[in-house]
């Protein structure tokens, strides 16, 4: 809560020097006012009233949230108040899926019924299987992958009743369940293989990796290592609050679609390489340098802005993002396994170097966790092109919680932002043969 200042009064005094007159508004949590709040200051009764301009929602919250907490200063990460250090470290992806949905750490028993529910919906509709084989052979990952999401929703007519939460929580299970199913049918597509259906022995991500890499009916056993490898990049993904995406689910989610449609949505919004396209655009970066000799030569391209250093600097970070530093630990394990990516070199140079040059340092740029995931998928054997499915799996629990939230919200309504218009005046149309 805001601390009130020497005067123990909680509001803001504003003056409107074009009238002369006063207004007080309330603060709220911390130093929040409500934008609503300015409406009353007008000029003239037929004003419509103050409002703030804020393009790309740098300085303005759009919800109450009680789900991720991050503090960019610091390099915080929570979830519901935990750690992700020790969520990392300590738990599994199902377990903080379930926390990330139902904002407390589950029982044994509740986490039993969760990762039973959550394996036994892990089929899709056999028309996938046709649906993914339908693409062109070289169709990305994502493309595919957004299309199915959707294509859930012809499946699942009821999931259209957003206001019954007992119907949520099904579809929301349904999602959890099937991403990697349909993540594994595009990676298969992709390399021109037939798809292999879940195994619901398996753990989340050994069911995954099975589904990916298993070739005929050859036994395949994923390695420890990587199956808690990848739970971990798994939990690190999960949610990161208000981003492009997750705000992309919330406000298609308001318009009260299904969750397979505003899933389908927040994925697009992720695909774009300034969000999580980012660990394939860095992996395309790397690759590109091919040699720590011509890191000079990238970085003078980067201070000229003519490109961005991939991987770096984020819009809440403006400290090491702590998703990061647990990366390159997790890489380390997973190279024991795969051998050493040699993409890491350089990537460790270009952090080096990126540290101590004067146009990082005084930007705030430090790795974010799209800048060595990639070079740990790609050690794994995935195509660059599933690296941002990769981002999606986990990030569908978010988007969901933040869709749930979204909905239980009496503040909310369908999302609508004003414009301010800046365009021509009323003028009379001009016909074709007379305009110059
Ligand atoms: N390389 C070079 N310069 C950069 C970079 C970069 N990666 N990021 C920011 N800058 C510069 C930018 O040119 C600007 O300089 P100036 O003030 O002189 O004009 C300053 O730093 C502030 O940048 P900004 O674009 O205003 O910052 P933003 O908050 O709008 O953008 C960002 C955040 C993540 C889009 C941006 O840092 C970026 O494009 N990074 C590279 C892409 C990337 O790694 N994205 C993954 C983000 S983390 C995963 C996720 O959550 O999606």
């Amino acid at each position: 809560m805001a601390e009130k200042g020497s005067s123990g009064k909680n509001t803001l005094s504003i003056r409107d020097n074009r009238t002369g007159r006063d207004y007080e508004v309330d603060i709220h949590e911390g130093d929040v006012i409500s934008a609503m709040d300015l409406r009353q200051i007008k000029v003239n009764d037929d004003d419509f009233g103050m409002m703030s301009y804020d393009p790309a929602f740098k300085n303005t919250a759009s919800t109450r949230s009680t789900i991720t907490y991050i503090d960019g200063e610091k390099g915080i990460l929570r979830y519901r108040g935990y750690p992700i250090d020790q969520l990392a470290e300590r738990s599994s992806h199902l377990e903080v899926s379930y926390l990330l949905l139902k904002g407390e750490l589950p029982t044994q028993s509740e986490l039993d019924d969760f990762v039973h529910d959550v394996t036994y919906h892990t089929y899709v509709h056999e028309n996938f299987v046709e649906l993914f084989r339908s693409f062109r052979y070289d169709a990305h990952a994502m493309g595919m992958m957004t299309s199915g999401v959707a294509a859930l929703s012809t499946i699942y007519p009821e999931s259209k009743d957003v206001h019954d939460p007992v119907n949520r929580w099904i579809q929301i299970t349904r999602l959890v369940a099937k991403m990697p199913t349909l993540a594994a049918f595009a990676y298969r597509h992709h390399r021109g293989l037939p798809p292999i259906y879940p195994e619901n022995e398996l753990s989340y991500t050994a069911n995954f990796l099975n589904m990916l890499f298993r070739i005929g009916t050859r036994d395949y056993t994923p390695s420890p290592v990587l199956e808690r490898a990848l739970d971990v990049l798994f939990i690190l993904h999960a949610d990161h609050e208000q981003n492009c995406s997750a705000t992309t689910m919330r406000v298609i989610g308001s318009a009260d679609a299904d969750p397979y449609t505003a899933l389908a949505g927040a994925m697009g919004a992720l695909y774009g390489p300034l969000h999580g396209g980012a660990n394939e655009a860095v992996l395309r970066m790397l690759r590109r340098i091919g040699s720590a000799d011509n890191i000079p030569d990238f970085m003078e391209g980067v201070k000229r802005r003519e490109e961005r250093l991939m991987g770096f600097g984020h819009r809440v970070y403006k400290a090491y993002d702590p998703r990061a530093a647990i990366i390159k630990r997790t890489a380390d394990e997973v190279f024991e396994v795969t051998g050493r990516n040699p993409l890491l070199d350089i990537a460790l140079e270009l952090e080096k170097i990126a540290l101590n040059e004067e146009f990082f340092v005084e930007r705030n740029l430090y790795p974010n966790v799209d800048f060595y995931s990639g070079i740990i998928y790609q050690a794994m054997g995935f195509p660059v092109e599933m690296f941002p499915v990769l981002f999606a799996i986990p990030r569908t629990v978010g988007w969901l919680a933040q869709w749930e939230e979204m909905l239980e919200d009496d503040e909310q309504k369908i999302a609508r932002p004003r414009q301010v218009f800046v365009g021509a005046d009323e003028r009379d149309f001009v016909p074709v043969e007379n305009r110059g």
